[in-house]
């Protein structure tokens, strides 16, 4: 590699780094920024959400009864019914649609409830005539994975929109009563009877499923690692401030916690800032919110790879050669935002072929974009960093979580254990690894012999939705 490009690869790949000392750092400011967010009901710019989600239990794998599940939350619609057979399992019917673009954007909420409200509509009509003569309404737990200030288990105001949706009439709304109308309008026989976020459902839906007995592990958190990543778990009522008397009933003991840890440090006090991270928030809806999220997950990896290429283009590194050759232009899917999804990216970081003649035919196929091999190495390396940083970063608000809970389990000796869904911690290659090599290096167990466990809970959120509407009255 010539020396100039490969000093520039160097000082990203320094700038991209995340060692020790900045993992405890940020960990704590992690723990911090949780009791800030427990305290203050109005949410802001400054502090996690850390949202009340009305969800006062852990479920014990008993519950049973078929429900309904609905989930928004990020490309596609999903309607599913479940049926809880009350012994840690269960049977699922599922459809599920992309969301049309232009109703993610430039649109009515009216218009997107709408749309959902037919497709709730066809799936009974496919797999639940038998409703069609029933009096009563079935209960459907609405999954709607993002950030809602929750007033009731099954209320909630939209606070603002992430991962590519703007439909600016919708904020401020009760996304449920939204929903429900349009149930009504067409004559649907359910009730919306639950609002859960997909992580509160990927954490309901792994401890239904985790036996303790058998798996010798509590489940304390239900993560996210796909388009975007955010957490849940459960805390103790006297950690939480901001919840008045009259918002919790009798007997209630602690409650699940939606954090929206996207938003952790939104003000960049311990998040790394580099020129291109600054970019990439320019290019989104939501300007200076969800910065952790712009690191992490899985709708802003290929851009970020994107933003630093092209950088290096502008200073003359690489693709020069190419640019001339098509008279002073790049190809479009590199020259725009967001043409670069992770799933390529995913390709990239593995290819062992020789010359990376692989990366080759993957870039011409996704990108139309041909290269050398100086080019792939440097596309490698660079892919390389950018999700290592994204991994690593992935393990901070992982092991805060199990900081701050051990103390609920002093009496246990069970293991703890995450429930994670989400493309990107499914498949992006070694994701999984390095985030457990992060949370080993914070050691947030320091003193005990207990272990920590990354559990895949694939499509929990819609089981999750449904153990939600099974508690509601
Ligand atoms: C949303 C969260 C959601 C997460 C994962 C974020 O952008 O704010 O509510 O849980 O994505 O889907």
């Amino acid at each position: 590699m010539n020396s100039k490009l490969q000093a520039a690869v160097d000082e990203i790949v320094d700038q991209f780094t995340v060692d020790k000392d900045f993992l405890c750092n940020a960990t704590d400011h992690f723990l911090e920024s949780m009791d800030s967010g427990l305290q203050h009901h109005t949410p802001k710019r400054e502090f996690m959400p850390m949202i009340p989600t009305y969800v006062t239990a852990i479920p014990t794998g008993k519950e049973k009864g078929l429900f309904l599940a609905a989930d928004l939350g990020g490309t596609n619609f999903r309607v599913c019914s479940i049926n809880l057979k009350g012994d840690h399992t269960f049977t699922l019917e599922q459809a599920k649609a992309r969301i049309p673009d232009e109703l993610m954007k430039d649109s009515t909420a009216e218009d997107l409830f709408a749309h959902l409200a037919k497709k709730v509509k066809q799936f009974l009509e496919e797999f639940h005539q038998e409703l069609n003569v029933s009096e009563d309404k079935l209960k459907l737990g609405f999954t709607f994975s993002f950030p809602v200030d929750q007033s009731a288990l099954n209320r909630g105001k939209l606070i603002r929109w992430t991962k590519g949706f703007d439909l600016p009439d919708c904020v401020d709304k009760d996304v449920v009563i939204l929903f429900q109308n349009e149930l009504d309008k067409l004559g649907v026989k359910v009730h919306i009877a639950a609002l859960a976020n997909d992580t509160v459902g990927t954490l309901l839906s792994r401890a239904y499923s985790n036996n303790p007995a058998v798996t010798n592990s509590n489940t304390v958190v239900g993560a996210i690692f796909g388009t975007g990543t955010n957490g849940a778990y459960f805390e103790k009522l006297d950690k939480i401030p901001k919840l008045k008397k009259e918002q919790i009933t009798e007997g209630t003991t602690g409650m699940v916690i939606n954090t929206e840890w996207g938003s952790f440090d939104n003000t960049l006090k311990v998040l790394p800032k580099s020129k291109f991270d600054e970019k990439l928030d320019l290019e989104t809806a939501n300007v200076g919110y969800h910065l952790f999220e712009k690191r992490i997950s899985g709708m802003f990896l290929g851009e970020l790879l994107r933003i630093i290429l092209i950088d290096l283009f502008d200073q003359g590194l690489i693709f020069q050669d190419l640019y001339k050759s098509r008279g002073g232009s790049l190809p479009h899917r590199l020259a725009e935002p967001w043409q670069l999804s992770s799933e390529v990216l995913s390709y990239l970081q593995i290819d062992d072929s020789t010359s990376l003649k692989m990366s080759g035919l993957i870039l011409e196929n996704e990108l139309r974009l041909p290269t050398n091999e100086e080019e792939r190495l440097v596309i490698q390396k660079i892919t390389q960093t950018v999700s290592t940083r994204a991994a690593r970063l992935s393990a901070i608000p992982l092991a805060a979580i199990v900081k701050r809970v051990s103390e609920q389990y002093e009496d246990d000796d069970k293991d703890f254990e995450f429930g994670c869904d989400g493309s990107v911690v499914e498949f992006y290659p070694d994701f999984q690894a390095k985030i457990l090599e992060a949370i080993a290096i914070i050691n947030p167990l320091k003193g005990s012999n207990k272990k920590i466990h990354l559990k895949i809970a694939k499509d929990g959120s819609g089981v999750g939705a449904a153990l939600c509407a099974s508690v509601a009255k």
